[in-house]
């Protein structure tokens, strides 16, 4: 028996950024009436972060004087346990049961072995509920019944559907479960399948992983902008029926530390632009450095040094804003071992969207939601902070950002301006909307230049690839058939949907320019495939690379909640490399 203990840091909540960035040759100066800048000493004055010094000294904006309340994640206990199910003791116990479990015998009693002997302890009130409620199995569907004088005072049937055999299917299950807890206030679960007899041992593990963090993302709330909130109530979770021992235990403490990556995402995304501004972002990224300084470097450049650097097209970008750009960079090396694969995962990390002087407007434009335009950034930053505490060998993972705003003001970008990238080519910006692809541009030539052989980014990068797929399922570019079948590998782990999409070189007609190497929007048509075109020409040909769109999966309208999505498949990329 094993009990792991999830440790969930909260993140953003204190917003510093170094004082290096204070002077800014495409920026106003934080000169605007109603933005409240106040200065005071950071807690860390100087950090080590793989022997690079750096001073930082705090200035946290206050624009609205919302600051994210300091509420630490509860922590959830998982446990892998072999003991029978009608003696285990606590609030609920979850049954996992698909269509076919559900079958019953000419005398109305269950055929499935597991459910036969509960229901028989419970004097057969279980096949009683199930008929009279209609309980059938189907994925979603959950049935809670109190079942005083017994070791669970609940035992609730939670429907897979007709069969559950992809990590999509049980994380959902582990979610169905989470919200079963808060419905009876439980503060312990067992969990069971009702048939395991047909699942090999490796899968039982992955499937052990998937509903665990099911079941701790599930019971997360973002409460940190809301001036009253109730804990969450569930404290451990007890795997029953999966075997125990140390490679369950290590598959458990990965989902553990995977899950607490993913709600570090969720909030960097749900965070609103006035508090997550690129600076805090950055900063965000330091803490991860700092936190696990034995792995990370962190490199912050400001505007001047992206300059340096000729960074045009992303600079072109952040121009408007009062809030300054910071290129972000953190670079993972194994605690030790020789290095087999260097890979880059490069997000888009726009804090806000507001089109620029193409503004967004009219219904459907979503403007109010642009936050999550900094959803691949999460994802990023994510994937790092899981593998600071995961620590693969053999790996070198280069994290890169070009953090910055699409606002609009006298020193914006004009529809029609000619912005240089740091390769040498030149964009004609006809649609100053178009702006993620022009910070990815030089985000991925600074990627190509650390010497990455593989490099995915991940964008919320067009509203066409949500018209594609819908709000649930990532649009996949790519060249390599290698990359494509390692990424789908990892993303069947993970459960997080992705579909291939052609990079199809005829549409490129579209993005010639007049007057410079190209524009930066092609038609209406095909848009998410000429957003990726335009990426590509940005990339080494000898690169292999992936770019993945997840405009639509970033954000849960029903939940009106971030996902995180991307994390788990990036970091599961990421340990399939690792030696
Ligand atoms: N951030 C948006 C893409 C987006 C739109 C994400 C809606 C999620 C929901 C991006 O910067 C953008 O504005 N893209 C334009 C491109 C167009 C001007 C070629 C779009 O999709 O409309
Ligand atoms: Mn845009
Ligand atoms: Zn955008």
């Amino acid at each position: 028996m094993a009990a792991i203990a999830v440790s969930l840091a909260t993140s953003l909540t204190s917003a510093v950024v170094p004082s290096s960035l204070t002077s800014f040759v495409f920026n106003k100066l934080n000169s605007a009436p109603c933005l409240r800048i106040t200065f005071s000493v950071s807690r860390f004055s100087s950090y080590r972060g793989g022997g690079k010094l750096m001073a930082h000294s705090l200035v946290r904006a206050t624009l609205g004087l919302t600051q994210p309340a300091n509420i630490d994640v509860p922590k959830i206990a998982l446990s892998a346990k072999e003991i029978d199910v009608a003696e285990w003791k606590g609030d609920i116990l979850a049954v996992g049961v698909t269509e076919k479990d559900m079958t019953k015998d000419d005398s109305k009693r269950f055929e499935n072995s597991l459910l036969k002997n509960l229901d028989a302890k419970l004097g057969g009130h279980l096949s009683e509920a199930s008929s009279e409620e209609d309980f059938t199995g189907k994925p979603g569907q959950s049935l809670v019944l109190r079942v005083p004088g017994h070791g669970a005072k609940r035992i609730g049937l939670v429907g897979l559907g007709k069969s559950a055999t992809n990590a999509y299917a049980f994380r959902n299950f582990g979610e169905a479960i989470a919200a079963a807890a808060k419905n009876a206030q439980a503060s312990n679960v067992g969990i069971v399948l009702a048939s395991t007899e047909s699942t090999s041992n490796e899968s039982k593990l992955n499937i052990a992983s998937a509903i665990a963090s099911g079941t701790v993302l599930g019971t997360y709330e973002d409460n940190r902008y809301k001036s009253d909130s109730k804990k969450p109530v569930l404290k451990s979770v007890d795997i029953l029926g999966f075997g125990t021992g140390p490679e369950l235990d290590k598959k458990l403490k990965y989902a553990e530390d995977v899950s607490s990556a993913v709600i570090f995402g969720k909030e960097l995304v749900n965070s609103p632009a006035n508090v997550l501004t690129p600076a805090v972002l950055a900063e965000e990224a330091t803490k991860i450095a700092s936190t696990y300084s034995d792995v990370f470097s962190a490199t912050i450049l400001n505007a001047e040094q992206c300059k340096e650097l000729k960074m045009g097209s992303y600079l072109g970008v952040a121009a408007a804003s009062d809030n300054p750009p910071h290129f972000i960079h953190l670079c993972y090396k194994p605690p030790s071992g020789p290095i087999k694969a260097k890979l880059a995962l490069v997000g888009k990390g726009l804090t806000f969207d507001s089109g620029g002087y193409n503004i967004k407007t009219g219904p459907g434009c979503s403007i109010e939601l642009m936050k999550f335009d900094m959803g691949g950034s999460a994802a990023v930053l994510g994937a790092a902070k899981a593998i600071g505490q995961v620590k693969p060998p053999g790996v070198e993972v280069h994290f890169i950002v070009a953090a910055c705003e699409n606002m609009i003001s006298g020193t914006g970008m004009r529809p029609g301006d000619i912005v240089t990238a740091s390769n040498g080519k030149t964009i004609e910006v006809n649609n100053t909307d178009a702006e993620g692809r022009l910070t990815l541009a030089d985000a991925l030539i600074y990627a190509c230049n650390q010497g990455a052989e593989k490099i995915i980014d991940l964008a919320t990068l067009t509203g066409a690839c949500v018209v594609a797929l819908g709000p649930s399922i990532a649009g996949v570019f790519t060249p390599s058939d290698e990359l494509a079948n390692e990424v789908f590998s990892a993303a069947e782990a993970s459960g997080e949907k992705l579909w291939r999409m052609p990079l199809e070189e005829s549409y490129w007609e579209s993005m010639k320019s007049g007057v410079a190497d190209m524009v930066n929007t092609g038609g209406r048509q095909g848009g998410a495939i000429t957003a990726a075109l335009f990426l590509k020409q940005f990339v080494d040909e000898k690169v292999q690379w992936m770019h993945i769109d997840i405009a639509g999966p970033v954000w849960n309208e029903k939940k009106r909640t971030a996902t995180g999505f991307g994390i788990q498949t990036l970091v599961e990329w990421v340990r399939q490399h690792s030696s």
